[in-house]
C-alpha cells in the first residue's frame, strides 16, 4: 500500500510538471465548464490551472456559505474556484499528500486572497486513506468534493466511510472519478503509469455502488458520464477491452433514504431560484426540473430536495401517508452509456 502512495506522489510530484505531460486523456475534464464555474476559473492563477489533473466538474450549484473539504486537492484549482463560490462566509479545506502539488497551492494563497478580498482556503498535507487521523470533527462539512482521486487510493471503502462520517447530516459528497465496466486485472494494477494515469485504480461501477451503499450513501446519483478514449496506442493495447468512464456522482448523507425508489405519490415544482439554473435545475442525469413544472418524484428524490440546501428552491406536494409501490423506471443495468450520450433511464427514478 505504501508503494502505491510513493508511486502516486512520484507521478504527481516529479513525473508530471503540467497537464501537458499526461499520457492519456483520463485525467482531463471532457466537458466544458458551465458559466458559473468558468467565471470563477478565469480568476484562478495560470500556474494553478496548468497543474490541474481533474477529470470532471466537482462543484455543484448553491454552495454559498458552505464549509467544503476537497480530497486530493492537488495544486488547488477546485479549491480556488470553490473559494469564490462559497464567498467570505464559507470556507474550503484541501487535503493532498504530494508536497510539490501542495507547494503550488500554498504559493498562490496570497495571490487569490488579494484578488477575492478574503482568505477562506487552507491546504493540509495528509493521506485521505487516514482521514480519521486528520483531526477533523465528525459531521463538520456541508460538502465534500474530489476530482479524480478516489481511483488512486487502495482502500476506497474506508475513504467512503470516513467521508460519510465527516459530512453533516443532509451534506453531500459530490465528486468526479474514473470508472470501469469490470474489475481491473492485477497485472494492470501493478503498472505504475496506468495507475498514475487514473486507469488501473478505476472503480468497477458496481463495486463502487456497493461500497457507497455500505458506507451509508444509500442512493448514489450519477450526474454526468463520459467514455474515456485514452488516446495512447500503447496504453490502449495494454488495457484491451476494458471500457473506462469519467463520471460525476453525488451522494447525499440522508439517513432516511431507502434502498429503492419508492412511490408515495409526491411531487415537486422547481421555483427557478437557484443561481446558475434559473430556467431548470438538474439534480442528476435523469432528474431535470424545468421551472414551474410539476414533476412526480420518488421518496428519495423528494428527500434530496426537501431535506437539503435545496429546500427553499422547490415547492413540495404530498406526504408519506400512502405508499404506491416501487417508482416506475427503477432498474439495475450498468448506468453508463458506452456511446457517449448521458443516460436517461438506466438507473433509478
Ligand atoms: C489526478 S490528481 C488530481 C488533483 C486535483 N484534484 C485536480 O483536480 O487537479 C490526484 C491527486 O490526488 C492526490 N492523492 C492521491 N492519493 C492520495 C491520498 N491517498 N491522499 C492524499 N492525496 C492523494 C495526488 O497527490 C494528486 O495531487
Amino acid at each position: 500500500m505504501n508503494d502505491i502512495h510513493e508511486s502516486v506522489q512520484d507521478y504527481y510530484g516529479k513525473e508530471l510538471k503540467s497537464s501537458d505531460d499526461l499520457k492519456t486523456n483520463a485525467c482531463c475534464t471532457l466537458t466544458a465548464p458551465p458559466t458559473y464555474i468558468m467565471e470563477a476559473l478565469n480568476k484562478v492563477h495560470d500556474k494553478v490551472q496548468s497543474t490541474y489533473y481533474g477529470c470532471g466538474l466537482t462543484i455543484p450549484l448553491q454552495v454559498e456559505g458552505l464549509r467544503i473539504l476537497d480530497l486530493g486537492s492537488g495544486s488547488g484549482r477546485d479549491c480556488y474556484i470553490a473559494s469564490q463560490l462559497v464567498g467570505a462566509n464559507g470556507s474550503v479545506v484541501g487535503v493532498d499528500m504530494t508536497d510539490e502539488q501542495l507547494k503550488i497551492a500554498n504559493d498562490h494563497k496570497a495571490y487569490h486572497a488579494d484578488l477575492f478580498g478574503y482568505d477562506n482556503v487552507e491546504f493540509i498535507k495528509g493521506n485521505i486513506e487516514s482521514l480519521d487521523e486528520l483531526n477533523f470533527e465528525a459531521n463538520s462539512f456541508d460538502l465534500i468534493i474530489s476530482n479524480c482521486v478516489l481511483n488512486l487510493v487502495n482502500d476506497k471503502q474506508k475513504v467512503l466511510k470516513d467521508i460519510h462520517n465527516l459530512l453533516k447530516p443532509s451534506g453531500e459528497f459530490y465528486f468526479s472519478d474514473v470508472y470501469s465496466d469490470c474489475r481491473i486485472p492485477v497485472d494492470l494494477q501493478n503498472d505504475k503509469v496506468l495507475w498514475g494515469e487514473c486507469l488501473s485504480g478505476a472503480l468497477y461501477w458496481n463495486d463502487f455502488l456497493n461500497f457507497a451503499k455500505k458506507s451509508g450513501f444509500t442512493d448514489p446519483r450519477a450526474v454526468e458520464n463520459k467514455p474515456i478514449t485514452i488516446d495512447n496506442k500503447e496504453l490502449e493495447e495494454k488495457v484491451g477491452n476494458i471500457s473506462f468512464f469519467s463520471v460525476t456522482y453525488r451522494l447525499f448523507k440522508i439517513a432516511e433514504l431507502e434502498s429503492d425508489c419508492e412511490d408515495y405519490g409526491q411531487a415537486v415544482v422547481y421555483n427557478g431560484t437557484i443561481q446558475g439554473a434559473l430556467s431548470a435545475y438538474d439534480l442528476d442525469d435523469h432528474h431535470h426540473f424545468p421551472k414551474g413544472k410539476m414533476m412526480l418524484v420518488c421518496g428519495n428524490t423528494y428527500r434530496m430536495l426537501n431535506d437539503t440546501r435545496f429546500k427553499d428552491h422547490f415547492t413540495f406536494y404530498g406526504s408519506w401517508d400512502t405508499h404506491y409501490g416501487i417508482f416506475e423506471g427503477c432498474g439495475g443495468a450498468m448506468p453508463f452509456n458506452v456511446n457517449g450520450a448521458d443516460t436517461e433511464a438506466a438507473s433509478c427514478c
